[in-house]
């Protein structure tokens, strides 16, 4: 039976929990900072910041995945796999946010469902890597762990940890997520404006043609309503719309830094996003990163991988949501596009057999990567697309809902992924190639799938 008040999950857990209970266990994926009399000094004054986002408004995305659970809502993750210091401007976050506008208004107004919308933005500083070090010609350095930690440049100074780029990330994600409100509830959002929201580097391509027809549609609904007495421009839920933040949990000094009590239900929130995950590397039953997240009252997300088995995942589960609340858990699968259903159909199986209550998402990008032969990290839109139709054909097959989708994206027109109606090659991709991490879907790319998405969906509502 879900709880209405999500108070104290983690009193539930046998093991009592604080904001600083993660110190007591094995962590992985931490910079080891040199100076920790520094680094405290620093958790102190970020500990002192005011919050980025209320309390109440996680409350209500918690709401509303709640309704993915129940099958009447999707969910759009969606930007930047890092963002970065140096590529930080007013134009790039208008960029990516209409474009996940547009995404989501192809997917309602072709699949019939609310979507749930949160940007890998405002936050996603922090990257778990592989190896803590990395050598070129005979040097070996730190490696790069995201803007928030060190700097990519390879010297010995820039690959420091540096407590101090906390402070900068959270200014950062403070003016990110005051543009992102203004654009959401300012009016540029609005419905009247689906027209505008196309990007000149999309236009006059046969997707903006399909974009195009459906924004017509739009408009041509508007002014029926009008005509019968309903003026969308004075009704708010077709002038403005909830966007949420999300990032991976992963510095926990920085994620504890940012925890407040919330003085209305004296609840425990990480204040730096409305919605955090576990990554794939992170995720030790008994490690670090899950221990924290057990005791904030935000919803979580979290990676399963394809290694995850399904005694592990449950456990996951109970530990994450002991209570089993309806859009408290998301889980977010990474399979690759060669085992999507092979490995997806077991676990999401499972999950339903012991009555667990999660939204499924897909991400088809982190299974996904390889080498190109011109030397570049990327991914290939086949692929991408792939894991998207073997996470809907799963669902169908199990009879869950499939809950949403998370991609890396960007709005600015980069040539990272190969592939797609525009045809991005492997030779392209010198061109424009900006990411700060993993290969990011530009817009045309990210448009092609948001239309594929939305007729999974309709194929759904049939
Ligand atoms: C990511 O989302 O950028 C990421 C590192 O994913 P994963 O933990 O699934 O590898
Ligand atoms: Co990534």
């Amino acid at each position: 039976m879900a709880k209405t008040n999500t108070a104290k999950q983690a009193n539930n857990n046998t093991q009592s929990w604080a904001p600083n209970s993660w110190r007591a266990k094995p962590a992985t994926q931490l910079p080891t900072y040199p100076d920790q009399a520094k680094l405290e000094r620093i958790e102190g004054i970020v500990s002192g910041l005011p919050p980025l986002v209320f309390a109440g408004e996680a409350r209500h995305l918690q709401s509303q995945l709640a309704e993915v659970c129940a099958g009447n809502a999707f969910i759009l993750q969606g930007g930047d796999c890092a963002e970065s210091f140096q590529e930080f401007n007013a134009n790039k976050i208008r960029d990516t946010f209409r474009l996940l506008l547009q995404m989501s208004v192809i997917m309602t107004y072709s699949g019939g469902l609310p979507i749930v919308k949160m940007g890998r933005m405002a936050g996603q500083f922090a990257k778990p890597r592989s190896a803590d070090t990395e050598t070129i010609d005979d040097v070996t350095l730190p490696s790069y762990r995201g803007d928030i930690i060190n700097k990519l440049e390879f010297t010995e100074q820039s690959r420091v940890p540096n407590p101090e780029r906390m402070i900068r990330a959270y200014n950062q994600s403070a003016s990110t997520l005051n543009l992102l409100r203004a654009f959401a509830q300012g009016g540029y959002a609005d419905l009247n404006k689906v027209h505008s929201w196309n990007l000149d580097f999309v236009s006059n391509s046969p997707l903006s043609d399909r974009y195009e027809a459906l924004a017509h549609d739009i408009d041509q609904a508007l002014t029926f309503m009008k005509a019968c007495g309903v003026d969308s421009t004075k009704v708010p839920t077709m002038r403005e719309t909830d966007f949420y933040t999300c990032h991976e949990a992963l510095l926990l000094p920085y994620e504890e830094a940012m925890t407040r009590t919330d003085s209305i239900t004296d609840d425990p929130y990480d204040t730096s996003a409305h919605f955090l995950w576990i990554g794939a590397r992170t995720q030790q039953t008994d490690g670090a990163q899950i221990e924290f997240v057990r005791g904030i009252n935000n919803p979580i997300g979290m990676k399963v991988p394809p290694e995850l088995d399904g005694d592990t995942l449950i456990k996951l589960i109970d530990t994450i949501n002991p209570d089993n609340i309806p859009g408290r858990l998301s889980l977010i699968g990474r399979m690759g596009h060669g085992q999507v259903e092979e490995k997806l159909a077991p676990l999401v199986r499972r999950v339903k057999e012991e009555g667990r209550q999660v939204a499924w998402i897909c991400d088809p990008m982190h299974g996904n990567v390889e080498k190109s032969s011109t030397g570049y990290k990327t991914r290939r839109f086949d692929n991408i697309l792939a894991e998207v139709k073997g996470f809907f054909n799963v669902h169908k097959a199990e009879g869950t809902h499939p809950g949403g989708v998370h991609f890396e994206l960007t709005g600015q027109n980069v040539t990272e992924c190969v592939g797609g109606a525009h045809d991005v090659t492997e030779e392209d991709l010198s061109s424009r190639y900006h990411t700060a991490c993993d290969p990011r879907l530009n817009a045309n790319q990210a448009l092609e799938l948001a239309f594929l998405v939305a007729d999974e969906l309709k194929a759904i509502k049939k």
